[in-house]
């Protein structure tokens, strides 16, 4: 099936077009290919290559620059929604966008089902641009999976992990915010859900597709370290402590929502992510 992946390199893109390229006639695109925030460039390339599946893990994903870059942030994760949905529309493609849990309000702990209301503005300029994007998505086009996720770790780009192991070989003594509660997700799990999604012909819509269990960042940093030490044989020494703080104890420039948790009611649930963290891990 004729599919164009945007995005391909990045942390979860890269494990979407290992998994996509062995069934699916699949075209990269990285952003010197398409700039998504191009509207002509977006209808004419979508109108030449005319795919079946379009999957857009293109995004402007750093959290808090998005703080200063709010144009940008728009531009990529809300407006250019829009011109790949009315370029798919055109096209009679299925698009598959995704989006995050940082477009809820954060104070439902016990988590957000799919059909639940995102904040009507979402904390950070992040979490507003991504929900631009959902609307832009919802408005344009009726044929789209909008796929939620949270906390991606995996071997194609920079995550929570890298940084916890780069710090904690670094330092005596780690501080980590255990206030703010989540589902870490491998990016090779949610790229073969993808895979599984489409090809189950569930109705069109908002799905929730992260690993199974929630964590704070303060106890997921202790598991991270924990394993990734004993793996590599530390002794007692090599172990850092890690302390767990409060988001105002440790102030960052996007307030980020305290409780994320997506509750996954409308497909098949992904292992924990502990699992997929032992496996990970041990490739690492
Ligand atoms: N990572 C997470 O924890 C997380 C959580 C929830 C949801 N998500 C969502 O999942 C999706 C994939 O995220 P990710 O973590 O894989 O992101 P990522 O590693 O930052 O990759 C995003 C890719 O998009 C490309 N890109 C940026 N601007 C572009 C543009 N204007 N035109 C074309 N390509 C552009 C980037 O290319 P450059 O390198 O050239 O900038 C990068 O390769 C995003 O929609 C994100 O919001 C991620």
């Amino acid at each position: 099936m004729k599919t164009l992946l945007l995005g391909s390199e990045g942390l979860l893109g890269s494990d979407l077009e290992k998994i996509f390229s062995s069934d699916y006639n699949v075209t990269s695109f990285v952003r010197k290919n398409l700039d998504i925030t191009d509207e002509k460039e977006v209808l004419q390339k979508i109108e030449e290559i005319k795919p079946r599946i379009i999957i857009n893990a293109a995004g402007y994903t750093a959290v808090d620059n998005a703080e200063n870059e709010k144009d940008l942030a728009m531009a990529v994760n809300g407006h250019a929604v829009g011109y790949l949905a009315k370029a798919a529309r055109e096209v009679n493609a299925l698009l598959v966008h995704y989006s995050t849990d940082y477009v809820f309000s954060g104070d439902k702990e016990e988590g957000y089902l799919e059909d639940d209301a995102p904040a009507e503005v979402p904390s950070t300029v992040y979490g507003q641009s991504k929900l631009l994007g959902e609307q832009e998505l919802q408005k344009n086009i009726d044929k789209y999976y909008l796929i939620r996720t949270s906390w991606v770790f995996g071997s194609g780009g920079k995550d929570f992990i890298d940084t916890m192991i780069r710090l904690a070989s670094e330092r005596d003594e780690l501080k980590v915010v255990n206030d703010q509660h989540g589902k870490p997700t491998y990016a090779p799990d949610l790229a073969k859900a993808t895979q599984n999604l489409i090809e189950s012909d569930s109705p069109f819509g908002i799905y929730h597709l992260t690993n199974e269990d929630d964590i704070t960042w303060y106890e997921y940093a202790k598991k991270i370290v924990g394993k990734y030490g004993s793996i590599k044989g530390w002794g007692k020494k090599e172990f850092p402590h890690i302390i767990p703080v409060t988001s105002g104890e440790f102030p960052t420039p996007a307030k980020r929502p305290n409780w994320s948790i997506l509750l996954n009611t409308k497909f098949s649930h992904l292992r924990p992510w502990s699992e997929a963290l032992d496996e990970y891990l041990n490739l690492l």
